[in-house]
Formats: structure tokens, C-alpha cells, sequence
């Protein structure tokens, strides 16, 4: 039995890894230069910067055995970051006793460790799959990229809908999984200034109704680019609002609502803006852990289908993992 798994992010890595370990032969595919995904942190000249996913926490028994092991292996890290809230426009300490990890030194790391034993096709991005009622053909491009006994789809939502499209219109129970959009988009920027800003904390929990979401200093993280460097995320009602607006635009907002929200002049030095069009989990998608099709010998996994965080995903690509090879 051979596996295709398309998509290198934390899901489709914790699935591959796992059906590695059972003895399966395993083959992932990926459009990225690299594996992680949306937990990957952009390479500067000076180091990296997270632009997307920010840290993740553990409250699964069998995900926090697996932060242990990469405690040990090095490749995560607690992040100390010392958190605040801005509520009703005052800004307050807001300390707690969650342990957030980070990748070492990027976000990237943990999922590459995970991937360490798999064959791994990258960049390759799979844009057409068939299947013939025992086998899934791949292709890219029209290149033949093999075929497979089973397939297991680790892409966001609205990406496995483009490559399942001909299937779900036979298959309604699929089709269903696609009805309502599971992800919303995120607009990122990390503002680069030229001193230190004199606010005494690394990471800002944003609440109510503004524009922006979440602000971190990226400086505060061991391995990322130094100097002082502000990540701004964007609420999803904002972020959707604006998703065609221009990356100059949403660069010039997102100073601004840092001055604003940070209470203290800033000068700034550069700026770089990313959009991500799937980000953040939307609150009324039902959790479905990762959907197994015997009938089809097909799985997906992937945050959307369990709630929309790092830990959510890799246990959604694990226990498609348990499913497929007990199966
Ligand atoms: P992805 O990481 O999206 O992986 C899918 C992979 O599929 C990608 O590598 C992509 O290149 C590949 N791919 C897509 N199409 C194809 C194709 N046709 N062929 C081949 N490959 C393809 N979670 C937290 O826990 N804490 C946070 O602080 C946090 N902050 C976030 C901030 C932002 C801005 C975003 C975007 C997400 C954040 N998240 C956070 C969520 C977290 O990043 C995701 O839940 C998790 O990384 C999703 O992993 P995944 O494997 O399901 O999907
Ligand atoms: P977590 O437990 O740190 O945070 C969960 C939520 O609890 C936070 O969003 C925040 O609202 C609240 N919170 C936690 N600690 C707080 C504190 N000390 N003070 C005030 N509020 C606090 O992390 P978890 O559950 O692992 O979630 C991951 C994080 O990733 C969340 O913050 C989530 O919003 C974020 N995320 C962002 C995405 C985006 O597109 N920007 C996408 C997916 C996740």
C-alpha cells in the first residue's frame, strides 16, 4: 500500500509521520519551496519573522508528549513572551500560567522534524487527481506523479474543494463538508522601527471591535530577526472586509493602529505585509476531527476540520493517521 499525502503543514506531516511509523509507504507533496505551511516564518537577510502562525499551546495528553519530544530534540521553545490586553481602550498586563511554544529558530522547524523520515516532493503542486476505484493517479502540470492506494488531503478547505471538485459532485456527504467556508483570512504586517517602543510587553491579546486582532514583538522570540520588530494581525472581519485592498494600504492602517494601540510615538522602518486568504477558523464550522472514506480510500485532514489551531490540526492528521492504518 502506498500513500499519497498532499500538503506539508503541521496536519499533513503529523499523518505522514504517523503512518511512516506503522510501516507505511508514504509520499508527500507539497507546493512550498518547504514544508510548514502556515506555520511557516519568512527568511530575512536578518533573521526570521512570523507572519503567520504566532505560538501554539498543548492540551492534549498525546500532543503534549509530542512537545516534549520536540522540547528535547530542540526544535521548539517556550516563548516568554510578557502578555497584555487592550480592552476598552486600556492597555493591561495580562499574565497567565499557558505554556506557548515556538519553532527553533522558526516556526517551520517542528514540522520539518516531523517530516524528517518521509519522502518528501516539494515544490510540487498536485493540481488534478483521479481515481479509478482502486488507485488515485496524481498529476502536476500533467506530469504523471504516481499512483496511489490511498490519498489523504492536508490542504485548507477551500484549496482540497479546486482539487476534489469533479468528485464531490458525486458524492453529496463530501460535498456537504464544502457548503460553508470553514476558514477566514488574515491580514499580517510586521513593522520594523527604528528604537525600541518602551511598552512592557511582548505579546497583546487585542479585544473588541477594532481592526486589529493580536500584536507581538517579534524580538521577544529566540531566533527571530532583531531590532524591534511589531507583528500586527488583523481581525477576520477586517481582514475579509479588505481582502482585495492593497498591501501599501494595509501597511499604512497597521501603523497606525500600532501607534494607537501601543500609546506612544513610533518611527518606522520598513514594513512587510502578507495576505493570507485561509487563516482563522470561522466560528460557526462544525469540528469533524478528519473524515476517513473507506469506500473512496480517501482521508483529509487539516485545521478546518478541528478547529483552527496548531495543535487542532496535528491531531486532526494524527488520528487520520490511526483511522488509516488500523483500517
Ligand atoms: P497548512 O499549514 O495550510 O498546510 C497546507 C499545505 O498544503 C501548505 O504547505 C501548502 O503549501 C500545501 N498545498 C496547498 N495546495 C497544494 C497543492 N495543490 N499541492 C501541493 N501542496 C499544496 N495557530 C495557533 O495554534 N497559534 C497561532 O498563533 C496561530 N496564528 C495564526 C496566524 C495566522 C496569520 C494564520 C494564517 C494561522 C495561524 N494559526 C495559529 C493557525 C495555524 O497556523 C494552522 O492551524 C495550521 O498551521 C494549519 O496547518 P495545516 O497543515 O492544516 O494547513
Ligand atoms: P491561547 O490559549 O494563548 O489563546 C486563546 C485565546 O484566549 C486568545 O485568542 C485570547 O483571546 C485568549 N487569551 C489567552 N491568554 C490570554 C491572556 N493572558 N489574556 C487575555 N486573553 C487571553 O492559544 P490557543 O488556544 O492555542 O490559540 C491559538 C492562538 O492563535 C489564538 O490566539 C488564536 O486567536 C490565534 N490564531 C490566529 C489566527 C489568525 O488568523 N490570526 C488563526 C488561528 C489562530
Amino acid at each position: 500500500m502506498t500513500i499519497a499525502v498532499i500538503g506539508a503543514g503541521i496536519a499533513g506531516a503529523a499523518c505522514a509521520s504517523e503512518l511512516v511509523k506503522q510501516g507505511l509507504d508514504v509520499v508527500v507533496f507539497d507546493k512550498g519551496l518547504s514544508a510548514g505551511g502556515r506555520m511557516s516564518s519568512k527568511r530575512t537577510p536578518d533573521g526570521y519573522l512570523d507572519l503567520g502562525a504566532q505560538y501554539f499551546t498543548a492540551r492534549a495528553a498525546v500532543f503534549k508528549r509530542q512537545c516534549e519530544n520536540w522540547l528535547t530534540l530542540g526544535v521548539i521553545t517556550p516563548w516568554q513572551g510578557r502578555l497584555a490586553i487592550y480592552e476598552n481602550g486600556t492597555l493591561c498586563a495580562s499574565p497567565d500560567q499557558t505554556t506557548r511554544y515556538i519553532g527553533l529558530p522558526s516556526m517551520q522547524k517542528p514540522v520539518q522534524q516531523l517530516l524528517q523520515q518521509v519522502k518528501l516532493n516539494s515544490p510540487c503542486r498536485v493540481d488534478t487527481i483521479k481515481y479509478d476505484g482502486t488507485h488515485w493517479q496524481l498529476y502536476s502540470d500533467e506530469q504523471h506523479l504516481g499512483h496511489f492506494s490511498q490519498l489523504v488531503i492536508a490542504l485548507p478547505q477551500q484549496q482540497a474543494a479546486m482539487l476534489l471538485a469533479e468528485h464531490l459532485l458525486q458524492q453529496p456527504q463530501l460535498q456537504a463538508l464544502f457548503n460553508a467556508e470553514a476558514l477566514l483570512p488574515c491580514w499580517s504586517v510586521n513593522i520594523e522601527l527604528d528604537a525600541a517602543t518602551s511598552v512592557p510587553f511582548d505579546g497583546i491579546f487585542v479585544k473588541g471591535d477594532n481592526a486589529v486582532s493580536w500584536l507581538a514583538r517579534q524580538n521577544s522570540k529566540t531566533g527571530r530577526a532583531p531590532g524591534e520588530q511589531w507583528l500586527v494581525h488583523f481581525s477576520p472581519a477586517f481582514s475579509q472586509l479588505h481582502l482585495e485592498a492593497d498591501a501599501a494600504q494595509i501597511s499604512k492602517v497597521a501603523v497606525a493602529e500600532l501607534q494607537r494601540l501601543l500609546g506612544e510615538d513610533i518611527s518606522v522602518m520598513q514594513t512587510l505585509c502578507h495576505r493570507w486568504r485561509y487563516a482563522q477558523q470561522a466560528p460557526d464550522y462544525p469540528v469533524h476531527s478528519h473524515i476517513y472514506r473507506t469506500d473512496l480510500s480517501l482521508g483529509l485532514c487539516g485545521d478546518w476540520l478541528n478547529g483552527g489551531r496548531v495543535e487542532n490540526a496535528w491531531l486532526s492528521g494524527y488520528q487520520l493517521a490511526r483511522a488509516l492504518s488500523y483500517d
